[in-house]
């Protein structure tokens, strides 16, 4: 494989101030005796770790066992209950601090102490029992962004339950696909969800979705979120409040061996059906927790927010498991940033008085569109923290939620991972020196590296395959009911290289500076080969955005008989779209321009087409198979239903051709 290319440079870096040193929990001597205990004893580092940080009902004896690799098991003969860890164990010192603060669409709040959330977790988890929800059964979540999603996400791991949260943008189609492949026992929905002042009815698409398929699924309970009507069958949909009526407050913790599932989750790829992964207990909650401490350093008068759906690995790890697992209190946002206006998280994050605040490098950038003065009219000063997560965050992204957001003060947490991994794996402590548009180190216990195709490691500045070369706890298990696509999809390296049975392959292009920090390029199908030169797209995309005229933009090569590949760039502006004619042909030469001045004339784009919006999933994903279709002139005849906004397409149809 010849070497993918680094063409941008970025060499501010912004060093922790005194004060902030002094403000967090860790400091550099903690962090440096873990990385130095996890150099030399990674299963040691990692179990004294479970050890102290989670509640075992049972001790667990075995670190790791790595007897059927790559399906790794860790602390496999210890038993524990992830909801009695997250809620249980710290009734007795905090029951009555807040667990959830709630904001819903329509600005109505409500709060739920550590005591509040046990009594409800628990009345639901008894629930599930009584409709016949054994540990071990499948049960798919099919909910707006509400405190009962969490609920019933916590009382399925009170009773050892797997569920499969199912985002609630997605249409009935894709909701079956997911109920089938789980073969889930029953599903939880609600009649509607409510964003941006407008209801989004659920429980017909659940409807839809068992007409067809869902044989097994016995029972759907639906929790009235709006006062609209919902159509209920008799003897399979239950109410959730009538589902509830008499069930105690009370309920045992079922204890289930570390490697019991926690909940499966769907993840599309670029390529095929969508993959259910497969998520562990000890060793999942392990990172989560620890995560938690290390990157986001919760303490008692924290307010932590993530801004993601729990239909996302980041809404289950840092909403539904890993803030209560510290003991936090979390917001929880039912809405949209945009509504009613671009100030809204803004005002959210100043009203809770959120002082960790962690969003999607996409949502940053929509905001920005909208200028400083917006974030400048809310007091932002209790914000400590600030994360980013989902893509690589552009500097120029990256230098605004800084100083506009942060005030200069925060530090900006840019964290790698990804669904199958659990929690973060690359990722600044609050005190690591930041580089703007790098996800800095690989934590303590994750041993990340880049290598060519054939496992060899590459220099400095070499961009290769991301690797992670030795398991971790909360790595995925296997993909729910394929062990072969678990295996020959993350691990294509077993057997071909000495220990490539542990070398877990990303899926990103990433190369590591002299520093050691990293910087990922892109997903490795989207690398670009322009006259011999392989390039990630994410250096051009941050090209482009670092122009003051474009807010977005996504970069996709289309076949090109001289070049190999040609790079089509889709850009959306801060400004109106110019007329076709002088003007926008103007436009496009300053922009090709820049980019050669940015980062080199390779990179230039061939051609450059204008759309109010990047199409993308609902979890703001670019969906670049969508974009290389429509840079090649062909017919769009992939599934759309996913996309937040089907109509962009058509704006991006026309290409400009230089
Ligand atoms: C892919 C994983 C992890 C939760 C949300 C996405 C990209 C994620 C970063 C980051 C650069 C990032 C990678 C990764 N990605 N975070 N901080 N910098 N790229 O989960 O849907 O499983 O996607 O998102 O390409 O492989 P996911």
């Amino acid at each position: 494989m010849s070497k993918i290319e680094s063409i941008l440079t970025e060499s501010r870096v912004f060093t922790p101030s005194e004060q902030l040193k002094r403000s967090v929990a860790l400091t550099e001597a903690d962090i440096a005796q873990m990385y130095a205990k996890a150099e030399s004893d990674h299963v040691g580092f990692w179990s004294d770790l479970a050890r102290e940080k989670l509640d075992w009902f049972k001790p667990f004896t075995v670190g790791l066992d790595d007897s059927n690799a790559p399906h790794f098991k860790w602390f496999s003969d210890g038993e524990l209950n992830v909801s009695y860890n997250c809620i249980d164990r710290h009734l007795e010192t905090k029951s009555d601090k807040l667990a959830i603060i709630f904001e819903a669409d329509d600005g109505t709040v409500e709060r739920y102490t550590y005591k509040e959330l046990h009594d409800q977790v628990c009345r639901f988890a008894n629930t599930l029992v009584a409709q016949g929800v054994q540990k071990g059964d499948r049960v798919v979540i099919y909910m707006p962004m509400i405190p009962q999603a969490v609920i019933a996400m916590q009382a399925c791991a009170r009773i050892g339950a797997i569920h499969s949260v199912v985002f609630g943008g997605f249409s009935a189609e894709s909701l079956r696909d997911r109920i089938d492949d789980a073969g889930a026992r029953l599903v939880i929905t609600a009649n509607a969800g409510c964003r941006g002042g407008k209801t989004i009815p659920l429980k017909k698409a659940v409807d839809e979705a068992l007409e067809k398929g869902g044989d097994h699924v016995r029972k759907v309970i639906v929790f009235r979120r709006t006062k609209d009507d919902v159509a209920m069958k008799a003897g399979r949909d239950i109410d959730w409040y009538e589902a509830e009526a008499g069930m105690s407050n009370y309920h045992d913790p079922v204890m289930v061996d570390s490697e019991h599932p926690l909940f499966l989750l769907y993840t599309s790829g670029s390529t095929g059906r969508p993959k259910g992964v497969q998520h562990s207990t000890g060793g999942y909650l392990l990172n989560a927790h620890a995560t938690c401490e290390w990157m986001f350093d919760l303490n008692e008068q924290d307010v932590f927010w993530c801004t993601a759906d729990v239909g996302w690995i980041t809404g289950h790890t840092y909403v539904a498991y890993g803030p209560l697992s510290v003991g936090a209190t979390m917001l929880m946002f039912e809405g949209v940033p945009t509504y009613p206006d671009a100030g809204r998280f803004w005002q959210v994050c100043q009203d809770h008085g959120v002082t960790v605040f962690y969003t999607a490098p996409t949502a940053i950038r929509a905001l920005m569109k909208f200028g400083s003065d917006l974030p400048s009219q809310y007091d932002l000063s209790k914000l400590r923290i600030l994360g980013t997560v989902g893509e690589p965050i552009n500097p120029e992204a990256w230098i605004w939620y800084y100083h506009e957001i942060g005030g200069g003060r925060c530090p900006i947490i840019d964290t790698w991972w990804q669904t199958e991994t659990g929690a973060h794996m690359l990722a600044p402590f609050p005190i690591t020196p930041l580089k703007p548009g790098s996800c800095t180190k690989a934590l303590p216990g994750i041993d990340a590296a880049i290598v060519d195709e054939a496992g060899q490691a590459l220099e400095d500045n070499e961009g290769g395959l991301l690797v992670i070369k030795k398991p971790w706890p909360s790595m995925i298990r296997t993909v729910w009911g394929d062990d072969d696509r678990y295996q020959k999809t993350y691990f294509p390296l077993m057997g071909s290289i000495k220990n490539g049975d542990s070398c877990y392959v990303v899926g990103d292009s990433a190369y590591q500076d002299e520093g050691g920090y990293f910087w990922i390029l892109g997903r490795i199908d989207d690398v670009l080969n322009v006259s011999g030169h392989r390039l990630g797209t994410m250096e051009i995309e941050s090209a482009l955005v670092s122009h003051p005229q474009v807010a977005e933009a996504a970069v996709v090569g289309r076949p090109d008989d001289i070049k190999g590949e040609a790079v089509s760039a889709f850009v959306v502006l801060n400004r109106e779209i110019p007329d076709e004619g002088a003007e926008r042909d103007a436009l496009i030469q300053v922009l090709r321009d820049w980019v050669a001045k940015e980062i080199g004339a390779i990179a230039k784009p061939d051609d450059i087409r204008f759309g109010t919006n990047l199409p993308k999933t609902r979890s703001g994903k670019i969906m670049r198979r969508l974009l290389k279709t429509l840079a090649r002139g062909e017919e769009i005849l992939q599934d759309t239903s996913t996309l937040e906004d089907p109509s962009v397409l058509e704006q991006f149809k026309k290409p400009k051709r230089l």
